[in-house]
């Protein structure tokens, strides 16, 4: 599909890839709207980047989605990529009190699996009234094989995975084309605790390849794209699992 003069909403946008694939879908000649809970962080990335618009909001909030999809389609009419991109990661150690863990905090399942889920269905009618149009699910190389120390997370990303494949199915006869697009470990504000808990200092893949590699997948209609070490990755995780699973988890 083409990649220039679309209409597109990236929720999670103030930050990290979000913002990555704002600037590089302005630059293509796109208009952008993005999302995203804390309104400052929107400012911010608005000074940046003068011509993107923005919306404060909790995608995993029912009346906040509601809200957005009003406020979208009535102030861009022409909207027609949806890009569910938000997403949040958290340590959860089942063997230790995983409860009060659960219970505290933002929930992963509801941001990172249950707001795409919800947005496609609330998007799908709008985006079918386009004669181009797409969603792109932002999965991970942890929903191929996943990290035990975030493992929720893991499972809310093979979730989009499966959800993605079988959404692309029933969407085939229409004008929505389905993407995903799993990166490996980006330099973003995403893990920055899961890898200080671990002692890491490895930062990953800057945003900006990630967005180039998704721009590429959109121009080339590649539905599912995995970026840089994820595409190792999810060979790896089908002809080896087990001895993948032990290296990563080790
Ligand atoms: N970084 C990595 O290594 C990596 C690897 C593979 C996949 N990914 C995926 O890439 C996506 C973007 O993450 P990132 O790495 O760019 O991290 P990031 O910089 O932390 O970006 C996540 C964005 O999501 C927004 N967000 C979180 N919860 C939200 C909610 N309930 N409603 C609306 N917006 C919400 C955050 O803004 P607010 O907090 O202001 O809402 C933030 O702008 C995620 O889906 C992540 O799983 C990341």
């Amino acid at each position: 599909m083409k990649t220039t003069g679309n209409t597109i909403l990236i929720t999670g946008g103030a930050t990290g890839i979000g913002l990555a694939l704002a600037e590089a879908f302005l630059k293509a000649g796109n208009e952008v709207v993005i999302c995203g809970r804390r309104t400052q962080r929107l400012l911010e990335a608005q000074s940046r980047l003068p011509e993107v618009h923005i919306k404060t909001c909790d995608v995993a909030d029912a009346a906040e989605r509601q809200a957005l999809f009003d406020w979208t389609v009535a102030n861009f009419r022409r909207l027609n990529i949806l890009v569910n991109n938000a997403g949040i990661q958290r340590p959860l150690d089942f063997a230790n009190n995983a409860v009060d863990l659960l219970n505290a905090g933002d929930a992963e399942v509801a941001i990172n699996l249950q707001a795409p889920i919800q947005l496609s269905a609330l998007f799908i009618p709008h985006l079918r009234t386009q004669a181009a149009a797409a969603i792109v699910n932002i999965t991970s190389v942890l929903g191929f094989i996943p990290l035990a120390t975030v493992p929720v997370y893991c499972a809310t990303k093979a979730a989009l995975h499966s959800f993605s494949w079988a959404l692309r199915h029933q969407l085939r006869e229409t004008s929505v084309k389905v993407f995903e697009v799993a990166p490996p470990v980006v330099d973003t504000e995403l893990q920055a605790g899961v890898r200080s808990q671990k002692g890491s200092t490895a930062q990953g893949i800057s945003p900006q390849v990630v967005a180039e590699a998704t721009l590429q997948a959109l121009a080339h209609d590649h539905y599912e794209t995995a970026i840089g070490a994820a595409r190792f990755l999810r060979w790896g995780a089908r002809l080896a699992p087990q001895q993948l699973f032990k290296r990563i988890n080790a």
